[in-house]
């Protein structure tokens, strides 16, 4: 049980959950091109045993009984993403017939069962045809993007409630093209300052495109990451500083105020696509609706050895949870209110939130942890952030990238094998607090 009631929130507020298409979907048989975590999930080292998502949750076939769950867990709202290669396999010209009666069939089934359909443009599965042209890398993204983007709106924007362009730009760009943990899996700094900045172009080329169909409701999902210095030092507080640049502030400055920060731009100016500045105004396009993801703080440390930015990060002393990841509702609660008064007073939502847990359906740590960030979001909303929803990350256990089916973000237990579905404690306690009242 949660230690609150749904009416501490006003009566506006929305709950739901979230999920991404290459992470429950499957169903690669109805004319779904390759995704570029198709081919990095088959190349040998990439992901932890070898996991791909060809069939993940058979979310394809089972998603009524999956809208139902939602349905029955009392929540407002389900986040998902499209997938572009099944809508338009080669990523740019012919459109997958079968992909957009896939998604007619699960948005008309969330209208039907009261539940408000958030959507993701983009959710890391990027058509390999695309990539096959540099990906991220090329600036005709932006176009192959908003083009996408356009079908999406013709074809369900009329009963979507919301629309994100990009989910998590940081690691689009970052994680997958200079740390190469993601797909496609460099390790450039090259690749990843022209991944930075088309990223956002795209965002922002969307957005007008988007609006140019009618869109009323567009926003960009970022996750954000409370960064702290690992000691008092003056060296560890700069690179605190420094990696929030490369993090957070890269993404939040550009959006909302139409610059890259100085500190990390003077790291990677030599990388940065020719004449980005003029395209500033484009990535800050108006937005309606920002929404954030949040999973734990980084603790960082001066390391003039490390190439660029010159920082590490280093392991910290608070409780974890099975991904590693230090548990720190306090680093919600902190970013939101920074967000809310230094860079945005419109509607905010917390787009992702959970925790990795043992294969246990009584999750009671899970439990505990969903508690104590929700109540960081009543903090933050009592000291002035304008939140407007919460959604809990992840429905279903799924494929979680690189770490393949080992992590477990489910407030849905799924049996792999069976695909059997058995919700845990986490989903009840939703369950308790949302059919409450
Ligand atoms: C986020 C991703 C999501 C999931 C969670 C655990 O970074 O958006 O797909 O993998 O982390």
């Amino acid at each position: 049980m949660f230690s609150m009631t749904r009416d501490a929130f006003g009566p506006d507020f929305v709950f739901g959950t979230a999920t991404a298409s290459y992470q429950i979907e499957g169903g690669q048989t109805d004319g779904r091109g390759i995704s570029i975590w198709d081919t990095f999930s088959a190349t040998p080292g990439n992901v932890r045993g070898g996991d791909n998502g060809a069939t993940a949750c058979d979310h394809y076939n089972r998603w009524p009984e999956d809208l139902d769950l939602i349905e029955r867990g009392g929540f407002d709202a389900y986040r998902f993403s499209f997938a572009w290669p099944r809508l338009i396999p080669a990523g740019v010209g012919a459109v997958n017939q079968s992909g957009i009666d896939f998604y007619d069939r699960l948005i008309d089934g969330m209208l039907e069962r009261g539940i408000q359909p958030f959507a993701t443009l983009y959710h890391w599965d990027l058509p390999s045809p695309l990539q096959d042209k540099g990906g991220w890398m090329n600036p005709d993204i932006a176009h192959w993007f908003a083009d996408y983007a356009t079908l999406v709106q013709q074809k369900f924007g009329d009963r979507l409630q919301a629309v994100a362009t990009i989910n998590e730009p940081w690691c689009v760009a970052f994680l997958s093209h200079f740390l190469g943990i993601h797909a496609p899996g460099y390790r450039d700094i090259r690749a990843a300052a022209r991944a930075m900045h088309h990223v956002l172009l795209a965002h922002g080329t969307a957005v007008k495109a988007l609006r140019a169909e009618g869109a009323k409701n567009v926003g960009i999902v970022l996750n954000l990451q409370k960064c702290e210095p690992a000691s008092d030092s003056d060296a560890d507080r700069a690179a605190s500083d420094m990696f929030d640049g490369v993090f957070n502030r890269w993404y939040l400055d550009a959006i909302f105020r139409g610059i890259y920060p100085q500190d990390v731009l003077d790291r990677i100016a030599p990388h940065m696509p020719k004449g980005f500045e003029a395209e500033m105004g484009t990535v800050s396009a108006p937005i309606d609706w920002l929404g954030i993801n949040y999973y734990t703080r980084s603790l960082m440390a001066h390391a003039p050895e490390e190439p660029v930015f010159g920082v590490r990060s280093v392991e910290g002393g608070l409780e974890k949870t099975e991904t590693g990841w230090e548990i720190y509702p306090k680093g919600l609660e902190d970013l939101l209110v920074r967000v809310a008064s230094e860079y945005t007073n419109g509607p905010i939502y917390v787009t992702e939130n959970g925790m990795a847990e043992i294969d246990e359906v009584e999750d009671a740590r899970r439990v505990a942890y969903y508690d104590a960030h929700l109540q960081a979001v009543m903090r933050a909303k009592a000291r002035g952030a304008d939140m407007r929803g919460y959604f809990a990350w992840s429905l279903l256990d799924n494929y979680e990238w690189a770490e393949g089916y080992a992590k477990r973000f489910g407030l849905v237990r799924v049996d792999y094998k069976t695909q059997e579905r058995t919700p845990k404690a986490s989903y009840r306690a939703f369950q308790g607090m949302l059919h409450n009242g």
